[in-house]
C-alpha cells in the first residue's frame, strides 16, 4: 500500500468561495473543475471539498438536508462525477466532507414522523442539562409542536443525531458507500469527536469549560463508544481499493485526547489544531510542534481553514505568513492548506451588514464570526462585483492573475516550496533564542522570529529578502 496520505499536501476548497462558473456570485463544482490545472501546477496531492450537498445553507452547507445529492446552487451529481474524473486524470485525489454529528433541521429524518428514532430529544418542561451551544445560548431548543427538547451543539437549524442508535449508524454506512462507489478518495469528518454523547445526558462537570471550541467538554462529546463507530467505518473503507483515507476534525486542547482516534484500526489522520492557537513566537511554536510529535502517531499540520482567522492577520503580517509557509511545508507528515493561503490573503474586515456566519447572527454581533476568511478567491485583476462576500479592492493585485509569474509573489513562493518540499526524518537543531531550526534529510528549515539571523549553508529557498525563513542545504 502506498499510503499516499502520510506526507500529502491537501488543499481545502471552500466550495462557495472558490470559483464561480455561472456568475451568480457563489462558487460551484464546475468552477472547481475549471481550476484543476491551477491546482496541478501548484502541485498539491489532494483537495478537500467542503459540503456541497443539498442544504438550506444555515451554516453554509454544514447543515445537510440530503447526504447523497448535490445542492443546486453548486451543480449536479453529473458535475460531481466530472470533477472527480478530471481530478483523477491530473493525479489529484478528492476528499469530501461528511457531517455526521448533525443534519439540517430540514432533513426528512427530522421533519418526518421518525425524528425521535434518530435525534437526541427529551420530554419535560426543564432544560435537560447545562450543555451550551458552541455558538451561544443553550444547546437545547423546545419544539412546541412535538412537545420535546432537541439537542444542537451548533445552531438550532443543526439538530444532533443520536449515535447511540443503530439506525443512524446504518444510514451513515450507506452514505459512505454511496460516495466511495462514486470514487472519492476519502472523507474529512466534521466534529468527529462529537458524535456520541453520554447516554445519561448528564451535566458537564464544574467548573464549566469555557473553551468555545468545545474541546474540553467531558459529557457532550468524546464518549468511548465513538471509537466503535470509527472502527466500523475503518473496516468499511478498507473493503475499497485505492488507499482511501479518513481525516477527523478532532478538536481538543490536550493532544493526548486526540491520540486514541488515530489508533491503527480507526482514523488515518486527524487535524492537529495546536498551531492554529499559537502566537507568532519561537518558544510557543516549538513547544506546540514538539508536543504534537511526541503525543501523536502522525501529525496533520494546519495553519488555516474556513473557521479561523487567516495567518497574514493572525501572525501580524505578510512577512510572518510567508515564513509560516516554509515552516508548514517543511514539517514531517501531511499538511493542509486553505484556499487563498497561497495568495497571502488576509482576514477581511467586513461591514456587519454583509456578514452571514451564524456565529455573528446568533451572538448578535458580539463574535464577528468566520466570514472574514471566506471571501471568494480573486482569480483576475478585475474583481467580481457580485461575489457573495465583497472582495477588497486591494485583492486585485493579490489575484492569481497578478501573482502568477511575478517574482517573489506569495503564489510563486508556495509553488517553489511545494516543488522543493523536503522529506525524511525530523530532528531539532540547537538554535539561538527567537529562532527555530530543524533538519529533514539534507535540508534544514530555519525560522527567525526576531532580528537575529543564523543562516549557514546554501539557501535553497527564502521566504523573503530578509531571510525570515529559509531552507538551507547542508
Ligand atoms: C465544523 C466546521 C464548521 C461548522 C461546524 C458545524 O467545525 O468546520 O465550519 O460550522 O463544524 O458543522
Amino acid at each position: 500500500m502506498s499510503e499516499w496520505w502520510r506526507d500529502a499536501v491537501f488543499y481545502q476548497v471552500y466550495v462557495r468561495s472558490f470559483a464561480d462558473s455561472d456568475g451568480d456570485g457563489v462558487g460551484d463544482l464546475p468552477g472547481i473543475t475549471a481550476k484543476l490545472d491551477y491546482l496541478r501546477e501548484l502541485a498539491v496531492d489532494a483537495i478537500w471539498l467542503t459540503p456541497f450537498y443539498p442544504s438550506p445553507q444555515a451554516d453554509h452547507g454544514y447543515d445537510v438536508a440530503d447526504y447523497v445529492g448535490v445542492e443546486p446552487l453548486f451543480g449536479t451529481l453529473d458535475d460531481f462525477d466530472e470533477l472527480i474524473a478530471s481530478a483523477h486524470a491530473r493525479d489529484i485525489r478528492v476528499v469530501v466532507d461528511i457531517v455526521p454529528n448533525h443534519s439540517s433541521s430540514q432533513h426528512p429524518w427530522f421533519t418526518g414522523p421518525d425524528r425521535e428514532r434518530r435525534y437526541v430529544t427529551v420530554g419535560g418542561d426543564d432544560l435537560p442539562n447545562n450543555w451550551p451551544s458552541n455558538w451561544g445560548g443553550p444547546a437545547w431548543t423546545y419544539d412546541d409542536e412535538r412537545g420535546h427538547w432537541f439537542l444542537h451543539l451548533f445552531a438550532p437549524e443543526q439538530p444532533d443525531l443520536d449515535w447511540n442508535r443503530q439506525l443512524v449508524r446504518n444510514d451513515f454506512r450507506e452514505i459512505l458507500r454511496f460516495w466511495l462507489d462514486r470514487g472519492v478518495d476519502g472523507f474529512r469528518i466534521d466534529v468527529a469527536h462529537g458524535l456520541v454523547k453520554k447516554a445519561s445526558l448528564e451535566n458537564e462537570p464544574e467548573p464549566f469549560p469555557t473553551n468555545r471550541f468545545s474541546s474540553d467538554w467531558r459529557t457532550a462529546i468524546d464518549q468511548p463508544e465513538v471509537h466503535d463507530v470509527y472502527r466500523d467505518w475503518r473496516r468499511l473503507i478498507d473493503e475499497y481499493d485505492g488507499d482511501r483515507v479518513f481525516v477527523g476534525e478532532v478538536v481538543f486542547s490536550d493532544q493526548r485526547r486526540v491520540a486514541p482516534y488515530l489508533r491503527t484500526d480507526e482514523l488515518h489522520l486527524a487535524f492537529n489544531f495546536s498551531l492554529v492557537f499559537q502566537p507568532w513566537d519561537a518558544d510557543a511554536i516549538r513547544e506546540s510542534i514538539g508536543e504534537s510529535l511526541r503525543e501523536l502517531p502522525i501529525v496533520t499540520w494546519v495553519f488555516e481553514n474556513h473557521d479561523v482567522t487567516r495567518i497574514v492577520t493572525r501572525f501580524g503580517g505578510e512577512r510572518q505568513a510567508r515564513a509560516a509557509a516554509l515552516l508548514l511545508l517543511a514539517l514531517p507528515g501531511p499538511a493542509f492548506m486553505y484556499q487563498g493561503q497561497e495568495l497571502g490573503l488576509e482576514e477581511v474586515d467586513l461591514p456587519d451588514d454583509v456578514r452571514q456566519d451564524p456565529i455573528f447572527l446568533r451572538t448578535e454581533g458580539q463574535r464577528k464570526g468566520r466570514d472574514g476568511c471566506r471571501v471568494p478567491i480573486p482569480w483576475t485583476r478585475e474583481l467580481q462585483a457580485n461575489a457573495w462576500l465583497p472582495q477588497p479592492a486591494s485583492w486585485s493585485e493579490k489575484s492569481v492573475a497578478a501573482q502568477t509569474g511575478r517574482d517573489g509573489s506569495f503564489l510563486e513562493l508556495y509553488r517553489a516550496a511545494l516543488s522543493l518540499r523536503p522529506s525524511g526524518s525530523f530532528a531539532w537543531r540547537e538554535s539561538q533564542p527567537g529562532t527555530l531550526a530543524f533538519d529533514r534529510d539534507e535540508l534544514t528549515c530555519i525560522v527567525h522570529f526576531g532580528d537575529e539571523r543564523m543562516v549557514d549553508g546554501e539557501v535553497v529557498l527564502a521566504s523573503d529578502a530578509d531571510q525570515t525563513a529559509v531552507w538551507v542545504r547542508r
